[in-house]
This record gives C-alpha cells, sequence and structure tokens, in this order.
C-alpha cells in the first residue's frame, strides 16, 4: 500500500538539482534532471553514507560528493565498478505537483 506524500512542486528543485526530504523513514532525496526528470532516492550513499542530495547530477545519475561514486537515479545501484545501491522512491507528478511514496507505516509494521 502507497502512502503519498506532498513534497512541494518541480520549480522547487533547480534543473540538475536536487532537495532533501526528511520523513518518518529517513532522508530523501529528490532530483530533477536536466529533462525535467524527477527521481527520489534515499538520501545515503550506498558507500559511507553521503548525502546524495548534494552531489553533481548528469543525465540520469549523480556523483557523490564524498568519494565520487555514481549512482543511478533510476535503479538507485552503484555504476562502474563499485557495489551497492541505495533505496528508490517511487515519485507522481501531478500538474507541477511532486509526490513521493512512501510505504505505509501499518504495512511495515506488519
Ligand atoms: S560516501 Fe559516497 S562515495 Fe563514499
Amino acid at each position: 500500500m502507497m502512502n503519498w506524500i506532498s513534497i512541494g512542486t518541480l520549480s522547487d528543485i533547480p534543473r540538475r538539482g536536487a532537495r532533501c526530504v526528511a520523513t518518518p523513514q529517513g532522508k530523501i532525496a529528490v532530483f530533477r534532471t536536466a529533462d525535467d526528470q524527477v527521481f527520489a532516492i534515499e538520501d545515503h550513499c550506498p558507500h559511507k553514507g553521503g548525502p546524495l542530495s548534494q552531489g553533481i547530477v548528469h543525465g540520469a545519475a549523480v556523483t557523490c560528493p564524498l568519494h565520487n561514486w555514481v549512482i543511478s537515479l533510476e535503479t538507485g545501484k552503484a555504476l562502474g565498478a563499485d557495489e551497492g545501491a541505495v533505496r528508490t522512491i517511487p515519485v507522481r507528478i501531478e500538474g507541477e505537483r511532486l509526490f513521493i511514496a512512501l510505504e505505509a507505516l501499518a504495512s511495515r509494521a506488519a
């Protein structure tokens, strides 16, 4: 079961930028690519927990600001020789408004 929460509008996020959203399930990094696609992943690099929302966006990937791992925004997986992954979070765009899906807390507890 999906629990959609509103996280503002597309124009709140600069192109090739991100914002960090605090949720009960941790910090989520929400990215906007140069071509206005929006992706959400955990704001926690699979290497040593770097803040991916402060990384550089290129194509549909982000480079971690700490040690330059490159993480796919589509799959959450580290690209290249590095291994690891972060959780991806579903995003819904309604007009200008953005929503991310959190698992309902009830279903998580079950
Ligand atoms: S913490 Fe992200 S590359 Fe090391």
